[in-house]
């Protein structure tokens, strides 16, 4: 438990060598502008005009903030404040789904893979199976005593907001309509991530460059601005905007797609003045469910680019490569 960045911070004024990066890994000093120019999309929108949108910004950017989505101001505050609760928490209440082992299904960890990573992440982060909720909800913490409602109603609001995105995703590629229900929605995953004031935010990240590898990520920031987005080989602020959703394309959508989406790299820097609490959802698809370029998009003069897999061995790959630094989409190329 001693590895929880939590607890190690309260009683450092310096940062641990252990999450000093090396040089070259280091976000630096440089200032990355506030990027005014990742897409902000209304919902309300005329249906054409929203497909479009919302097909043009996952194709350039890979990601896009959405408002007016129909998720309650109030709820989307709420499940900040109790996530926040749940980190300001003592440490043995946290520490009971303190774990190491990937497969244990509610799990409070620090960084991504403390025990074989070089250099740790400057987060904490408690993530467990949100859908279908009866299943899971049993197993969530019952500290703070609001956790369960809050979180549970959330789940069930993202999720149809996640499934309405992919349904007008799905129409926007032309796709047959429902080719996201079932297996390549079928779970979804609550990712809280806690990155607590750095001593030092120019020695560390938050979380690395990577892209999310499930279908699609639904964001809540808050107010505290950390993410960043690569577009053309530089790094773009992603403003926070009160009570929206940040989305972005995940790996098996590019795939889907044969890359005409994007699954653009994100990563996340600290601050030295205030500690930032997100809220990610991940939807996700079934380990058994088969992926590849959808059939009616590939062709002749449009060739597959990957491969078709299933989505549980790509999991198992994904984590071996990013230990290694690896891309993880690549050796699902098909090579030309
Ligand atoms: C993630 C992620 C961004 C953030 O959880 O995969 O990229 O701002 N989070 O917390
Ligand atoms: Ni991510």
């Amino acid at each position: 438990m001693a590895q929880l960045l939590s607890n190690v911070c309260s009683i450092q004024s310096v940062v641990p060598e252990s999450y000093i990066l090396p040089p070259e890994r280091r976000p630096g000093q440089q200032v990355v502008p506030h990027c005014d120019t990742i897409p902000v999309i209304d919902i309300d929108s005329d249906r054409n005009e929203l497909i479009q949108e919302i097909i043009k910004a996952s194709q350039e950017y890979g990601f896009f903030q959405l408002r007016n989505h129909g998720v309650s101001e109030e709820l989307m505050k709420d499940v900040l404040v109790v996530a926040k609760e749940f980190f300001d928490l003592p440490v043995e209440e946290k520490e009971r789904f303190y774990s190491e082992d990937p497969n244990q299904t509610c799990r409070i960890k620090t960084s991504i893979d403390f025990a074989k990573e070089k250099v740790h992440f400057w987060r904490d982060n408690l993530r467990h199976p949100c859908h279908p909720l009866e299943e899971h909800i049993h197993q969530w913490p019952e500290n703070p005593a609001r956790y369960r409602e809050v979180f549970g109603l959330y789940s069930v609001e993202v999720r149809k907001l996640g499934l309405r995105i992919l349904d007008l995703i799905c129409e926007g590629l032309g796709l047959e309509a429902g080719y996201f229900e079932g297996g390549l929605s079928h779970g979804q995953t609550m990712s809280i991530n806690h990155y607590p004031q750095c001593p030092d935010p120019t020695l560390v990240l938050g979380l690395p460059k990577h892209g999310d590898p499930f279908t699609i990520t639904l964001l809540n920031q808050g107010d505290v601005p950390g993410l960043q987005v690569l577009k053309d080989e530089k790094w773009v602020a992603v403003e926070p905007l009160p009570n929206a959703f940040v989305v972005n394309i995940n790996h098996m959508l590019q795939i889907i797609s044969n890359g005409k989406l994007k699954s653009a790299d994100h990563r996340v820097v600290a601050s030295s003045n205030v500690a930032r609490t997100t809220v990610a959802s991940f939807i996700r698809p079934s380990i058994d469910v088969v992926i590849e370029p959808a059939k009616s998009l590939v062709s002749e003069s449009n060739p597959p680019l990957y491969k078709c897999f299933t989505f549980g061995d790509f999991t198992r790959s994904y984590m071996a490569d990013t230990h290694e630094g690896k891309d993880p989409l690549e050796r699902l190329m098909i090579q030309s």
